[in-house]
């Protein structure tokens, strides 16, 4: 019974260890082997495990979109002002030719003399032609980034992440959300409350993404040191009681 015993471990040994070397032979150069095992044993395919996900901030208003920030929210510096060659925000003109809701900049006709109009994130047409374009090419996942919401930008996120629950769902998408702690002192406890009060509810929506089973939630921003970002990364903790698995 011991020599069986014995042989049992044996084999065990064996196989523990050509499943290590096995390991360690798909790992990446550079890492150390106890950071290769945990990689090893990462997640199975799920809502963003083995998918591809964009960032996604659904932060383009215009004056006069009916948005509750009524202004040319990234579009141009002083978003008071049209965006024009002297109030430019805008590093790359976007496809507008899906579009039928726009609105009038103060620059001069495009090449082809066009009218210089730009799209606002607010209309509801907007963000489910994004989500289309993402069916259309393969794109799994949006990361909705949030950021402080507890500010003048609160209501107008608010209403996007509504929009982008609605776009996820007809096109077959996933979302999931992914604060964004960019000047947001007192993150660590807004974080909660705001995910306890209203985005928890966001994971009843089978355009949720899902992971293992539980709701994906990122939190996006740390380990930058500049004035923006006023705390080290200690200083988050979640608690492990949420299901919160990124
Ligand atoms: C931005 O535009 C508004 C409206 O034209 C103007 O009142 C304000 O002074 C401008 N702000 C700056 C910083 O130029």
């Amino acid at each position: 019974m011991k020599k069986i015993n014995n042989l049992y471990w044996m084999a065990a040994l064996c196989l523990l260890f050509s499943c290590t070397k096995q390991k360690i032979n798909v790992q990446p150069a550079g890492s150390s082997s106890a950071q290769n095992s945990k990689l090893t044993q990462s997640s199975p395919i799920g809502d963003v495990v083995g998918k591809i996900t964009v960032g996604y901030q659904g932060w383009f208003a215009c004056i006069g979109d009916g948005s509750p920030i009524n202004a040319w929210w990234h579009w141009a510096p002083n978003a008071s002002q049209q965006p024009s060659n002297s109030n430019n925000g805008i590093k790359s003109w976007p496809d507008m030719r899906e579009y039928t809701a726009s609105y009038q900049t103060g620059f001069s006709n495009l090449g082809n003399g066009q009218q210089p109009r730009l799209f606002s994130s607010y209309s509801d047409q907007t963000i489910d032609i994004h989500f289309k374009w993402m069916e259309q090419n393969g794109i799994d996942a949006a990361a909705l980034q949030r950021f402080n919401p507890n500010g003048w930008e609160g209501p107008v996120r608010d209403a996007i992440t509504n929009k982008v629950k609605i776009a996820a769902e007809a096109h077959n998408r996933k979302f999931y959300i992914m604060y964004d702690v960019s000047g947001w002192t007192d993150m660590q406890a807004e974080i909660k409350a705001d995910w306890t009060s209203k985005m928890s509810a966001y994971t009843a929506s089978s355009a949720y993404a899902k992971q293992n089973g539980k709701p994906v939630v990122c939190i996006w921003g740390f380990g930058f040191d500049d004035n923006n970002h006023p705390w080290s990364a200690t200083r988050l903790s979640i608690g492990s009681k949420q299901k919160v698995v990124m």
